[in-house]
């Protein structure tokens, strides 16, 4: 998988020329946003340009920290131009999303949908024409009673399963102190109903189920073109 890296490079740097100076960026995280932190710093610094961040995650701060890059003050604020992200899939025609391989997707879908523009980086693997192919969906739930919650999540034909460590026994805990559970509901044929069912259950903080919200999604290709699949709100 040579490849992946020069994609997923050369889409980031795609992805990056959405962000001019005096901008408000959101950070996404996991490992394709790491690339385009290191290309935006490379390019702030060419080029002089003053901009703020906002990162979703530990992983996007520490590393927001290290490239010496100014964080905006949230509350003061409310608005952010672009907002750069991964995906762990997106929907060939609908680009519809699955996030949450990182277990951030609560955030980062805060500052996804506060963007105005949002920009996520795949590589070319990452396409699909079915949401949930072999692909579960990572959902943050509170720790509190979390069987009762997973008992309604199997009642929408999901299997949940915990979202083990590494590195830590037990279960993953979230950024913001919640539970991560990835969850397998097979082909997802209506994502929008789905992710609708997952929001109206009391325990389910948020859903990687990232619908609607538009944008550009700058897939890198094996072949080392990359192509922006765009999307209106
Ligand atoms: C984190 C995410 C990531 O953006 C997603 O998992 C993709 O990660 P990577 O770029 O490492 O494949 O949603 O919560």
């Amino acid at each position: 998988l040579e490849w992946l890296e020069t994609a997923r490079r050369a889409a980031s740097l795609k992805a990056i020329r959405y962000v001019q100076h005096g901008h408000v960026v959101g950070l996404g995280s996991g490992s394709t946003v790491a690339l385009a932190v290191e290309e935006l710093s490379n390019r702030i610094r060419e080029e002089s340009m003053m901009i703020t961040v906002i990162p979703t995650s530990y992983q996007s701060e520490l590393l927001a920290i290290e490239k010496g890059l100014r964080f905006a003050e949230l509350n003061r604020n409310t608005k952010v131009d672009v907002a750069i992200d991964g995906a762990d899939q997106v929907q060939i025609g609908t680009l519809d999303i699955v996030k949450g391989g990182g277990a951030a997707l609560a955030r980062e879908k805060i500052v996804d949908s506060a963007a105005e523009k949002l920009v996520i980086v795949v590589d070319e693997r990452k396409l699909t024409d079915k949401l949930g192919r072999n692909q579960p969906v990572p959902l943050e739930i509170l720790p509190f009673w979390f069987n009762a919650t997973m008992e309604k999540i199997r009642r929408l034909g999901g299997k949940p399963a915990f979202r083990e460590g590494a590195g830590k026994l037990g279960p993953v805990v979230s950024d913001n102190g919640n539970l991560i559970v990835d969850v397998d509901f097979g082909e997802i044929q209506d994502p929008e109903l789905l992710n609708k069912g997952l929001k109206l259950i009391p325990g389910v903080v948020e859903t990687g189920l990232f619908i609607g919200l538009g944008g550009y999604i700058c897939v890198g290709k094996r072949d080392g073109t990359v192509e922006v699949l765009e999307r209106n709100k």
